[in-house]
């Protein structure tokens, strides 16, 4: 079985939760995991002026995604940090693009899943995600979140992101704060998750 993770990162916090997403995932017997990023479509001088350029840098090696891709995949888990309580345009851009495999109904049953990052803990984590199904239904896909099972979304003796509808992380207004031991736990939990359901539909 095939569970693809599809991402968008400016500073790298989604790119730490995707590669915690495929951890989990990959412990689930006959899961062929592959990490992907949708196009950048900002410019240079954009992304430098928003001091991005050597964060990206460190992720440049991921492969781009190729929407054709997301038909061979049995589960698709999407990434994205917050733009204004929804996702971010690159990934927008990048599912603008589904049309015809809509229209061929080509992701009809398939799992699809969400992750998410923002600056701040109120910022718009669960509006997100839940507009990102959204999309997710538009196609036919069958969403799976992150259950109480992983009972890390219960802490309240720390700063946490991680909610029932997937996992998250707070960035914190200047993206200093890197994905916590805790958070990471809920997006492995949830690649596992995602891998689980999939290996029964599959068979
Ligand atoms: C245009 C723009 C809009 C944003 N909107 C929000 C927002 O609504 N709420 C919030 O908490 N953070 C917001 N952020 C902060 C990002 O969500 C944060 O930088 C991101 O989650 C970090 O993840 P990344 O390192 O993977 O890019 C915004 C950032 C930008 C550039």
């Amino acid at each position: 079985m095939k569970i693809l993770i599809v991402y968008y990162s400016t500073y790298g916090h989604i790119h730490r939760m995707a590669e915690a997403i495929a951890e989990g995932a990959k412990t689930v017997e006959d899961a062929h995991v592959e990490l992907k990023r949708v196009p950048e479509t900002l410019s240079n001088e954009i992304l430098t002026s928003m001091g991005a350029i050597e964060a990206q840098k460190s992720f440049e090696s991921v492969p781009i995604c190729n929407v054709d891709e997301l038909a061979s995949a049995d589960a698709i888990i999407f990434g994205t940090p917050t733009r204004f309580g929804n996702m971010a345009a690159q990934m927008k851009q990048f599912l603008d693009a589904t049309g015809s495999l809509w229209q061929k109904g080509a992701l009809i049953g398939k799992v699809g899943s969400v992750f998410t990052s923002s600056a701040t803990q109120h910022g718009g984590q669960e509006s997100t995600i839940l507009n990102f199904h959204t999309t997710l239904l538009h196609h036919g896909m069958i969403v799976v979140g992150l259950p109480y099972a992983f009972q890390g979304q219960m802490r309240i003796d720390e700063i946490t992101g991680g909610s029932p509808y997937g996992a998250s992380t707070i960035a914190g207004g200047k993206g200093e704060r890197m994905p916590s031991a805790n958070e990471l736990a809920g997006a492995k939990f949830q690649g596992k998750h995602v891998a689980t359901i999939t290996s029964k539909l599959v068979k």
